[in-house]
């Protein structure tokens, strides 16, 4: 495929294996009708109308949209019906046989993946036996070294690990699910200074594929407690679709 990309969607594009595991699963479940929530540069689309009769892909950029359009355009697919839209307020006119929705981020917080699959559950926009790739996240928490005194994303998955690493919850995409979380945890393991809770997101695409924190899939997140120690309780809340900022943590 030719594809034309700003600068972001560049790097989502060269993720090689984010790309493959979707590729396999949307392989695996498109047909019929499929909605592509958050389309981007259009590749998930792209991929569902090889194998699907009609494709809605949804971009809510508007720069992102023109990207996509020329894509969809150029690679000849006369199936895809791109809109520039919102998909939280999208008004869906066909019942899906596959929603695909690659709208995450690490324990879903700066993404809108929650608030627009709730909105899909809502308006029943699913057939029965319909799909949606991915249909369900794993968060896990673990102690580590914070290197940095700021929440941030630990890409390369390299900083001191404390603790064994605990799920702390799992979100199934065909439920509509609260915005706003809160969970207490007792961590303990080896003594470190700067302790900081490493957020860990495993992405379930379908039964058979799963993919672990990628580079431009849910990046481990690392929030920094500012305290030394090799036990803590910790209060983490968070709203999922709002952003870093919403992430508070308290340590008893
Ligand atoms: C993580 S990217 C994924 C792009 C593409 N599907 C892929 O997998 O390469 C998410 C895309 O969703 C778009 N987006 C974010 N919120 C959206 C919303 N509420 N409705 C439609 N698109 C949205 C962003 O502009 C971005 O292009």
């Amino acid at each position: 495929m030719l594809l034309k990309v700003p600068q972001w969607h560049s790097s989502l594009l060269t993720d090689y294996e984010r790309l493959a595991i979707f590729k396999l699963a949307i392989e695996k479940y498109a047909k019929g009708i499929v909605y592509d929530l958050g389309t981007g540069s259009g590749i998930l689309a792209m991929i569902a109308a090889k194998k699907a009769e009609k494709v809605y892909a949804l971009e809510l950029d508007s720069f992102t949209y023109e990207y996509a359009k020329e894509n969809i355009e150029r690679n000849g697919f006369k199936n895809i019906l791109l809109y520039e839209a919102d998909a939280e307020f999208f008004d869906y006119k066909e019942k899906a046989d596959l929603i695909i929705a690659e709208l995450l981020d690490t324990a879903l917080i700066t993404e809108p993946q929650v608030r627009v699959l709730n909105t899909i559950n809502k308006k029943k926009v699913l057939k029965e036996d319909g799909k949606i790739i991915p249909e369900k996240a794993i968060s896990t928490v673990q102690l580590v070294n914070s290197s940095l005194s700021y929440i941030h994303y630990d890409e390369e998955d390299k900083e001191k690990e404390l603790s064994n690493e605990i799920i702390y919850e799992e979100v199934n995409f065909y439920k509509v699910n609260p915005l706003k979380v809160s969970y207490k945890f007792k961590l303990s393991g080896e003594y470190g200074e700067n302790l900081g809770l490493k957020l860990r997101t495993y992405t379930i695409l379908s039964e058979e594929f799963v993919s672990g924190p990628l580079r431009m899939l849910n990046p481990p997140l690392v929030i920094p407690l500012n305290v030394d120690g090799s036990d803590v309780k910790v209060k983490l809340s968070y709203k999922r679709g709002g952003d870093l900022d919403s992430i508070k943590v308290k340590v008893f």
